[in-house]
């Protein structure tokens, strides 16, 4: 049995190249991992312009104190069938799986390192494909490492420190599973120009000193370890930026492992933030009262579907004419051209359309649309609007049911549909059940049964009325169903033909 040590990549790559030049098949080769030794912050060459790469630290370094192992050195040569060429040719992107998986942390990595290297010598080329046992081992390892270099990017906090003595400005303590320090502190490195750091974890520690990286054995045992100052700032600015109405908990614990979390100065703020934005502070983001109602009233909503489509509220959004407002998302305002000769007036925004800003993109929108379609109207031809502007609704289980909107409501919104007939200037409005029906005609007492079918004038337009498309969804049986759609339909068809009369 041969034995070979090696504690980086290049010293095993050169172990190996010397194994292969003597033919040693994987079976006779023990692989020892050193134990890192070395004087404390030991400089590390330069390599890129202004970076020092870490990770090549030891190339070159004898390895001080150890020794390799002689065991029979003049030990069997081959195994198996074939002869390997003596020389090790292997491709680039071999050589960067290697690189890589080299960084994994598996106490056989170096032997599998080299029974790939000796499967490739052989002619195996599939040994670098993922649909070949090792192959898929190597293309795991290497993954594996990108996402804790990712994750090390990610999730390195550095802390202040005074700098008088000497020390670091700024430290880092952080517990990678895989060996990605070097890489990942030239990364910092390129980004943190002069000021001097430190990244500590269990067993080495990485400085730079302004110019060059230097790797030592760890000190540190712990985050504790690391003076707490600036740790406050920190918190304070996290908190800031931190906006309840985007969280989406699932997200943010998906993107942060909770492994993560223990060392991460706002981990331990982030639960509690967590938990506030669940009971409701997610949405003080656009309303701020729903999150001081306590109980029943909480959102269950999923906060990123509670994006407002606009970026900047409008005056709509800023209307305090009625409650409704302290509840809802956001104002949905109506859309379509400038000009058009029909407006849908529907009743109020449902579910889907508070969260994303526009009329009729749920359920009902659904319906109506089909409607539209089957009576040759052109959705972008027609300008869709609501009586109301904002969502009413109640909590039942975990859903916000629509809840019909008072008269005092419809009277309060109808100064926005006046606004939107004005601007508008329809030659045929279709009321879209009730609410609708009372507001187009300021009608609070006006019932559907007393138009419906029949076409009136109001202001010098057209009226036509037809049932609310949630009204198709709601009914008790089939065939009510069937007769409240061609009831739309027709409707719909009626309109058109005024339009054009
Ligand atoms: N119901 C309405 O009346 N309007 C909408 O925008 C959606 C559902």
């Amino acid at each position: 049995m041969i034995r070979r040590v090696a504690s980086s990549f290049e010293e095993w790559r050169d172990a190996a190249r010397g194994l292969i030049a003597r033919r040693v098949a994987p079976e006779f080769v023990e692989w020892l991992s050193k134990p890192e030794d070395g004087d404390l912050f030991s400089a590390i060459p330069d390599e890129e312009a202004g970076t020092t790469p870490a990770r090549d630290a030891n190339r070159g370094r004898t390895p001080d104190g150890v020794r390799p192992l002689s065991g029979g050195e003049g030990a069997p040569a081959m195994a198996g069938g074939g002869e390997p060429p003596a020389t090790l040719r292997l491709p680039r992107q071999l050589m960067e799986l290697l690189d890589s998986a080299a960084c994994f942390s598996a106490p056989d990595r170096w032997a599998f390192l080299y029974k790939v290297v000796w499967r490739w010598q052989l002619g195996e080329h599939d040994v670098i494909s993922p649909a070949d046992p090792d192959g898929a081992r190597l293309h795991g390892m290497v993954k594996a490492v990108h996402r804790e270099e990712h994750d090390m990017h990610a999730y390195v906090r550095f802390r202040e420190r005074k700098e008088e003595d000497g020390a670091p400005r700024f430290v880092a303590w952080f517990e990678p599973t895989h060996e990605v320090l070097p890489q990942v502190a030239r990364h910092f490195a390129r980004r943190m120009g002069n000021v001097t750091w430190m990244i500590a974890t269990p067993d080495k520690a990485v400085l730079w000193d302004g110019e060059r990286l230097h790797e030592a054995p760890s000190l540190m045992r712990s985050a504790a370890d690391i003076d707490d100052a600036g740790e406050a700032l920190w918190l304070t600015y996290y908190r800031s930026i931190f906006n309840p109405a985007r969280l989406n908990a699932d997200l943010l614990r998906s993107h942060i492992p909770s492994r993560f979390w223990k060392n991460l100065p706002e981990g331990a703020i982030v639960p509690v933030m967590v938990s506030a934005a669940a009971n409701g502070e997610r949405r003080t983001g656009q309303t701020g009262t729903v999150g001081r109602r306590g109980g029943a009233t909480t959102i269950p909503i999923a906060a990123e579907r509670a994006q407002p489509k606009r970026e900047h509220p409008t005056t709509l959004d800023q209307c305090r004419r009625c409650d409704l407002w302290e509840n809802a998302t956001q104002a949905v305002p109506g859309v379509g051209p400038k000009r058009a000769r029909i407006m849908l007036v529907g009743e109020q925004p449902g579910d889907q359309e508070d969260l994303q800003g526009l009329p009729f993109v749920g359920p009902a929108g659904a319906v109506l649309e089909k409607a539209m379609a089957q009576a040759g109207m052109e959705r972008d031809s027609i300008y869709l609007t609501n009586a109301v502007k904002h969502f009413k609704w109640e909590l039942r289980g975990k859903r916000r049911l629509h809840k019909t909107p008072a008269q005092k409501e419809i009277t309060a919104c109808h100064l926005w549909l006046e606004e939107e007939l004005e601007r508008v200037r329809p030659d045929v409005v279709v009321a879209l059940g009730s609410t609708a029906l009372k507001s187009v005609l300021q009608d609070g007492a006006v019932t559907m049964k007393s138009v419906m079918g029949a076409p009136v004038q109001h202001d010098g337009r057209w009226v036509v009325t037809v049932y609310h498309p949630s009204y198709v969804l709601r009914a008790p049986d089939e065939a009510t169903r069937q007769q409240a759609y061609e009831v739309i339909v027709e409707g719909l068809r009626q309109a058109l033909r005024l339009s054009n009369g």
